[in-house]
């Protein structure tokens, strides 16, 4: 596990986009998993600026989203469709049919259309490079506490604390979705390597929990422990509750130094 420590949201995103646009240059047709939520709007802004420089073609890329919000439209402001589109889809040139959101407007046999989701990733070659934010609650994905460790894309009911978190995003009145699609952990642990992103005190908590404490399905964030390549992005204020800051930090410039693949 690799933990970066930056001063703060701008440092933190222009840090995860170039790693995504690395990513991306070193294999043109790379498979990205990506990850919606506020945490993520700076990196894919200086994703775009990069774009614009003119260094990078996006037209082979092939994407997957983590998860959409059940009964939500994609044309509803709120729906993870229109979030990408808006913020990151439209602005690059990207193929929409290499694009993948799970369908918020599904009906019927959930079960079936999770394991569609799934076999298209692994038909695609499996995710190169997942970019996951992470919830109070220490949640990936909607992977909410008491997840499977091993769970895959499936239908998840949101705890109150995600629904009361994604409450602010609608209109006063409007009805807020409850239950999510969402790629599992055994999904997410699947990808070749994770970049996880945290900003602001109010994640320290789950961060803390995350990287230092026991691997757990209260956290499901925890679970990343287990993976062989895993990179967290986090600036001061998430990272307020580390115990191992100092050490992280050491790391950060020996790597530097030695110019060499981080350790994890
Ligand atoms: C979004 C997702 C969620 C968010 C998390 C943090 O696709 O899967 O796990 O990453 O809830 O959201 P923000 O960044 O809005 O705090």
């Amino acid at each position: 596990m690799l933990v970066l420590l930056e001063p703060d949201f701008a440092a933190l995103s222009r840090q995860a986009a170039r790693i995504v646009a690395g990513a991306v240059r070193s294999n043109p047709s790379v498979n990205l998993g990506l990850a919606t939520g506020s945490t993520t709007l700076g990196m894919y802004a200086e994703i775009i600026r990069i774009y614009r420089e003119g260094s990078l073609d996006f037209s082979d890329v092939t994407t997957f989203n983590l998860d959409e919000y059940l009964g939500i439209a994609p044309d509803h402001p709120q729906s993870f469709h229109f979030f990408m589109r808006e913020n990151f889809f439209h602005h690059i040139n990207i193929q929409p049919a290499r694009t993948h959101i799970p369908d918020g407007m599904i009906t019927g046999d959930y079960e079936e259309y999770c394991a569609s989701y799934e076999q298209e990733i692994r038909e695609a070659g499996g995710i190169d490079l997942q970019i996951l934010g992470i919830g109070r609650n220490g949640h990936i994905g909607f992977n909410e506490p008491a997840s499977s460790l091993a769970s895959r894309t499936r239908l998840k009911v949101l705890t109150s604390e995600t629904i009361e978190d994604n409450r602010k995003a609608f209109i006063p009145g409007e009805k807020i979705p409850e239950c999510a699609i969402t790629m599992g952990i055994g999904t997410i642990q699947d990808a070749r390597r994770i970049l996880i992103l945290a900003s602001g005190e109010t994640k320290a908590e789950a961060v803390a929990q995350a990287i230092e404490g026991p691997i757990t399905a209260s956290v499901t964030a925890s679970s990343l422990q287990l993976h062989p390549d895993v990179t967290f992005i986090i600036d001061e204020q998430a990272a307020s509750r580390l115990k191992h800051k100092q050490y992280y930090r050491r790391v950060m410039e020996m790597t530097a130094l030695l110019d060499e693949k981080p350790q994890r």
